[in-house]
């Protein structure tokens, strides 16, 4: 199947996550679904550029900050490894992900607003507010940090904008005995001048009305439109409302440039990153890297009307996206999004997830579980649709899905055609021409569906129809008996049809589903001869022989689903002095106020420093891994095959199975203990150890040496 000849030139963004924690698993469900998309359309050959970046502003970062007695940018450069953690293990392919907090973001938000005041009629306006200030923590209050007690029902503790209770909205003004939420001080009612952007300009409703009739939004997102906008007769003087775009010192944000002590509002600048982030990846080169022919710079790019651009978004954030960016954009004179891509939200069994009431699944915690994120990856494909549905994760549907359909059919075919042509054929497939390759006068149609539902991101017909061809492989295997055909050598080019056939259709498979299980998609490819991701264009190249088959897909255990929903672990309260005893210098006089753990009794203690001749008796080696896989029963091993070029290979456990899919490393370098004393554990016996780095956050990562390392290199 041929691709289009002129590659379309997409930019691609998901929406920028706050820098205030660590992903929850709708974040993950949003990378997943945009991460198919993207990945699909890399694969039929279009260029694309796919940027993140964490969105770091606002009031609620700057406090949570300061509650923990740090800066802010020292708080989003710990959150940002985390999210950077993720992304890499749930393999979104991000080309380059950046933070709002950026020269580029300044400079591009300062100039969006420079022209948006330039433009004329100005759409900035300045209006004198009164706004409830804290005087303890000397600063204006959102509505989210006002309390009070409802002017309607009279229920205590409500915050500044609505009643949990009753239901009611109001200003927070109309509270009774409101109070600041960060204090608990009586908030005193001050004024200030704020900026607006003047959305309530009948040229701005005028030019959001036809970018709404003229981009191919879904339905659901295009009535829900209309009734903010309504429509052009009826409502022909209906007036959006002027948005309040500035915020008061102190804040941690952009300034406004003519305006001192005033920044720009967090959700003005946020998606203004989404500029900032490609920038980002046009100036440092990493556009023209992947794609040399492309050699024009940002400004260029990003104003050339053929480039898509293209923005997944969850279903509260509608409003900001085709009001306030669209509107934005077009009044400073940028090129509008080509459209929005809005889902639903993840629920659980049927309930909204709450971290407070311990519902829903940790993504980080799945993976510490050692549970392959190629399987979530999986199961939400088979769910995700284009509408603005919500989806529900329900583990056993989960465990049914994953275990049936990866295991069950797709591994299954590779796994009982790979016996036999190992067995007979030396690991040669048939020659193409000699087969009647039974279902591919039909694999055009399939392949067209499968492409076009992926292109539209009915994600969940295409998988429904993949299972479908897989179900119609297994069905000519069993059908066809090979078993029986091997018994007789006069049928042998028989059996090697129906062997060859059904690891063809296995190749189909995995292009199909290369996209959604990059890393087990990649493991087949090499598995078929064809080192490299495969592209779209791959269905069309039979397979002719392949390598020795190892298992690519494991199924989802019971007891790691259970361990996944079981409520977190109580944190154990910290021994009041736990480091003391260890980490005194010697000689210096501590007395620990509670008795020393037992391994820091007397002579235990480890030496602060250690001499050169210490670090020498270790023997540090680069070597390669030639293999890794799962073992069966461990929750966190990898069994890996090393090459520390001592001309025999050596078999190490590592604890990471948490944070790499076996197939991604296979033919890494890695720095290796080489003369550890073998160690017999419950899988084998490990003979060495290899390095990698982890902190407090989520997240394992393998040392890597630079290019030029061979294995049997000395580490000194
Ligand atoms: O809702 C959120 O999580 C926001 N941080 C999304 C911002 S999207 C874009 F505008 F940056
Ligand atoms: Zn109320």
């Amino acid at each position: 199947m041929a691709s289009p000849a002129a590659p379309r030139k997409l930019f691609v963004t998901t929406a920028l996550p706050y820098a205030n924690g660590p992903f929850h698993v709708g974040h993950i469900m949003e990378y997943i679904q945009a991460d198919i998309w993207v990945r699909f359309q890399r694969m039929q050959g279009h260029q694309v550029h796919f940027v993140c970046a964490d969105d770091t502003h606002g009031a609620p970062i700057m406090l949570k900050a300061a509650e923990e007695g740090i800066t802010p940018e020292a708080l989003i450069a710990r959150v940002n490894e985390s999210h950077r953690a993720d992304w890499a293990r749930y393999a979104i392919s991000f080309d380059t992900t950046h933070t709002t907090h950026s020269p580029e973001n300044v400079e591009l938000a300062q100039s969006i607003y420079r022209r948006l005041r330039d433009h004329s009629p100005s759409l900035i306006g300045r209006r004198t507010i009164e706004q409830f200030y804290d005087p303890v923590q000397g600063m204006f209050l959102a509505d989210r940090y006002i309390k009070g007690t409802c002017p309607k029902c009279g229920a205590k503790d409500q915050y500044g904008d609505a009643c949990e209770v009753c239901g009611s909205t109001y200003a927070p003004t109309d509270l009774i005995e409101p109070y600041s939420a960060i204090t608990g001080a009586k908030p005193e009612l001050r004024t200030s001048e704020h900026l607006f952007f003047r959305l309530s300009e009948p040229l701005v409703v005028d030019f959001l009305r036809r970018w709404t009739r003229e981009t191919a939004l879904q339905p659901e997102v295009f009535n829900k439109i209309q009734e903010w906008l309504g429509d052009d007769d009826a409502d022909a003087d209906r007036e959006l409302a002027d948005w309040d775009i500035s915020r008061d010192a102190p804040y941690f944000g952009i300034p406004i440039p003519d305006v001192p002590g005033k920044y720009f509002y967090v959700w003005l600048d946020a998606p203004i990153g989404y500029l900032a982030a490609l920038k980002k990846h046009f100036d440092s080169g990493a556009a023209r890297s992947a794609y040399p022919d492309e050699t024009r710079s940002f400004d260029e790019f990003v104003a050339d009307p053929d480039v898509e651009q293209y923005h997944f978004i969850g279903k509260d954030i509608v409003y900001f996206h085709t009001l306030f960016w669209p509107a934005m954009l077009r009044f400073a004179e940028r090129k509008t999004p080509t459209n929005v891509f809005v889902h639903g939200f993840i629920t659980f069994s049927g309930e909204k997830m709450s971290k407070s009431r311990g519902t829903g699944i940790s993504p980080q915690r799945y993976l510490e579980l050692g549970m392959n994120p190629e399987w979530l990856r999986y199961y939400l494909a088979a769910k995700l649709n284009d509408r603005v549905e919500d989806l529900d994760f329900n583990p056993d549907d989960f465990v049914a899905r994953v275990n049936s359909d990866l295991v069950g059919k797709y591994v299954n075919i590779a796994s009982r055609a790979a016996s036999f042509l190992t067995r007979y054929f030396g690991g040669e497939l048939a020659a193409p021409a000699a087969r009647p390759a039974w279902w591919l006068t039909s694999h055009d149609d399939t392949a067209r569906d499968i492409r076009t539902w992926l292109n539209e991101r009915q994600y969940s017909r295409a998988v429904r129809r993949i299972m479908e061809f897989a179900d119609e492989i297994n069905r000519h295997f069993d059908e066809r008996e090979p078993w029986k055909l091997a018994k007789d050598p006069a049928r042998r080019d028989e059996l090697h049809r129906v062997v060859s056939d059904c690891m063809t259709g296995f190749k189909m498979l995995s292009v199909f589903l290369a996209p959604i299980i990059p890393a087990t998609a990649r493991a087949a490819a090499g598995f078929l001869g064809v080192d490299r991701d495969f592209t779209w264009a791959d269905l069309d190249v039979a397979p002719t022989r392949i390598g020795e088959y190892r298992h690519l897909v494991t199924r989802i255990e019971a007891k790691q689903i259970d361990a996944l929903l079981a409520p977190p672990e109580p944190v154990a309260p910290a021994p009041q002095r736990p480091a003391a005893a260890v980490d005194a210098p010697r000689g210096a006089n501590a007395t620990p106020a509670a008795p020393p753990p037992a391994a820091a009794s007397a002579g235990a203690a480890p030496p602060a420093t250690i001499s050169i001749e210490d670090f020498a008796k270790v023997e540090l080696r680069i070597a390669r891994i030639v293999n890794a896989e799962h073992v069966e029963g461990a929750a966190k091993l990898l069994k890996l095959t090393l090459d520390a070029g001592e001309g025999r290979q050596r078999t190490v456990f590592a604890g990471i199975k948490s944070a790499y899919d076996p197939a991604t490393l296979v033919g890494r370098l890695t720095p290796m203990v080489a003369n550890l004393a073998p160690r017999t554990m419950k899988f084998g016996v490990s003979d060495g150890m290899i390095l990698a780095a982890s902190g407090e956050g989520p997240g394992i990562f393998l040392l890597a040496p630079d290019a030029g390392a061979a294995p049997g290199m000395r580490v000194k």
